[in-house]
């Protein structure tokens, strides 16, 4: 396996990463799934050490559901404002009979993720069966980014 890929140093204590584990699993519990079953819960610790939780909220018009962590995301700038600073995300789910699944975060949501920190933690439980933590830029090492002749830079609008 290429060093790139391999499961970074963990940078929260275990204690700080069972912490947001809990987190993400209590937002789980109010997860809105009728549609695929799948209920998924984020948790995003901010640089000032507070946890902002998040479920996913499905449509019967498939294509309007969230996911978890896109409100997570959305639960932290309301709180901390467009200055917001993340560390580390937790993602769990459960399918319909309970039991936890694998989740590695949409592609999606590694964009929406990667905002608010280049060295975001991402903690899931991989298709391994091993919960892990990973560095956002190994999960998406190809992101967008703006270019430079768009005069716009992804730290413009931060106050
Ligand atoms: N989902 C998330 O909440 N996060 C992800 O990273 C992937 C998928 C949700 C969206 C939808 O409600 C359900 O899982 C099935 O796709």
């Amino acid at each position: 396996m290429a060093d790139r890929q391999r499961p970074m140093d963990p940078v929260l204590s275990d204690a700080a990463r069972d912490a947001l584990l809990a987190v993400a699993e209590a937002a789980l519990l109010n997860a809105y799934a009728p549609y695929s079953g799948l209920r998924v819960g984020a948790a995003v610790l901010t640089g000032r050490g507070v946890s902002h939780a998040g479920c996913n909220v499905e449509n019967r018009a498939y294509p309007l559901g969230g996911c978890a962590e896109h409100h997570a995301i959305a639960a932290a700038v309301l709180a901390e404002g467009p200055g917001l600073r993340l560390r580390a995300v937790a993602i769990v789910a459960r399918d319909v009979d309970d039991h936890p699944v694998p989740i590695p975060p949409c592609g999606g949501c590694r964009q929406r993720l990667l905002e608010f920190g280049d060295d975001l933690a991402v903690i899931f439980l991989g298709r391994d069966g091993v919960i892990a933590t990973h560095a956002i830029r190994d999960l998406l090492p190809a992101s967008f980014e703006l270019p430079p002749s768009s005069g716009l830079s992804s730290s413009a609008s931060r106050r």
